[in-house]
């Protein structure tokens, strides 16, 4: 008797689970726990067993009985749940839901309009490795070994341990100026190109300083290039971004890579010149550093320095981002708040 109830049990299951239709599920309720149905049977044969068994057997049925019941009751509450949705789901005059049109980031927005006034001037664009090696970030560039300049770029190194590489030898890289080499020893000049990219410094994180920005390199090396063209070419990149009205000034710099080297300082958007904390209070922003190629960079790179000449450039995308768009902490740019996102 005892298999006779767990066949009987898990049969009524099977057929639960086996139908989506109301009526056969009533039947079913009649069938196994109705007033003469199968579980009452057996509880009409208990009386036939002998008094000692009857107690097992009886808990048996009842536990039997509950099973069925609540895999019923399941059963109809989910049918229920799901005519519902498909009711909904197919009801063709009920009001859509809108779906939410993204926009683009505030910064691809940026890089785009900047990209787009280099390829104005006949730029081609190139990709690079953001894990760099020293010779491309540094040694190309005119940086020796243990040179002061390699400080200021606050450098992070991997751990190279159990690999091929000695240490120091693969780094994050620190600015996409490291595309130059390798730009350079692969094309033949004339050319001119654009890098945008992801760059890495061990800094402090707070308002205007991030572990990671972003960089868009540009350089151009051609026959009579000249410091002007490389002027002109600053002036005529930032007021296409910032509009006619920007105000730009030239400083005198240091980069190892570069001679004379150049800084460019916008005036700053966000106070228009009166000094704020973004500007630290100087009224300009430095945005883009600059200078004429250094010839030992072009011949390393086996490029004739008697016979051709190159300038060469770094916007700081994530700046340029910020003061377009007057935010005054670099963090936002990273935070994936929509609320924040969709203003730009
Ligand atoms: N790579 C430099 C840095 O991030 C910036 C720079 C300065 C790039 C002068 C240039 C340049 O191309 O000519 O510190």
């Amino acid at each position: 008797m005892r298999e006779d109830i767990i066949n009987l049990k898990n049969n009524a299951i099977g057929q639960i689970m086996d139908t989506d239709s109301d009526k056969e599920l009533e039947e079913l309720r009649i069938e196994y726990l109705g007033r003469n149905g199968k579980i009452n049977e057996f509880l009409i044969d208990l009386k036939k067993l002998k008094p000692d068994e009857r107690k097992d057997v009886g808990i048996l049925i009842n536990e039997s009985k509950k099973t069925i019941e609540s895999t019923l009751n399941d059963k109809i509450e989910n049918l229920t749940q799901f005519k519902v949705d498909t009711k909904e789901w197919f009801d063709l005059t009920a009001p859509g839901v809108k779906s939410e049109i993204g926009n683009l980031h505030a910064q691809t927005k940026v890089l785009t309009e900047i990209l787009n006034q280099f390829s104005y001037l006949g730029y081609q664009i190139a990709d690079g490795p953001e894990v760099e090696s020293d010779y491309y970030n540094f040694e190309v560039l005119n940086f020796p070994k243990d040179h002061p300049a390699r400080d200021a770029q606050q450098t992070m190194f991997f751990d190279v341990t159990g690999t091929k590489f000695k240490p120091g030898e693969l780094i994050p890289r620190t600015h996409t100026s490291a595309m130059q080499g390798r730009v350079m020893q692969k094309m033949k000049p004339p050319f001119r190109v654009v890098v945008p990219g992801r760059c890495f410094r061990y800094e402090q994180i707070d308002a205007s300083h991030g572990v990671d920005f972003w960089q868009v390199e540009g350089f151009a090396v051609d026959k009579n290039i000249t410091f002007t063209d490389l002027l002109g070419t600053i002036e005529y990149v930032l007021k296409g971004v910032f509009g006619s009205d920007a105000q730009i000034r030239f400083a005198t710099t240091f980069f190892p890579f570069v001679e004379p080297g150049v800084d460019t300082y916008l005036k700053c958007t966000v106070c228009k010149g009166k000094g704020c904390s973004f500007c630290k209070k100087s009224g300009w922003s430095e945005i883009m550093p600059a200078g004429m190629i250094h010839p030992n960079v072009l011949s390393t790179c086996k490029i004739d320095p008697k016979v051709w000449r190159g300038f060469a450039f770094a916007i700081g995308l994530s700046r340029v981002v910020t003061l377009k768009y007057k935010i005054d902490d670099l963090r936002t740019l990273t935070n994936p708040d929509l609320r924040i996102l969709k203003q730009y």
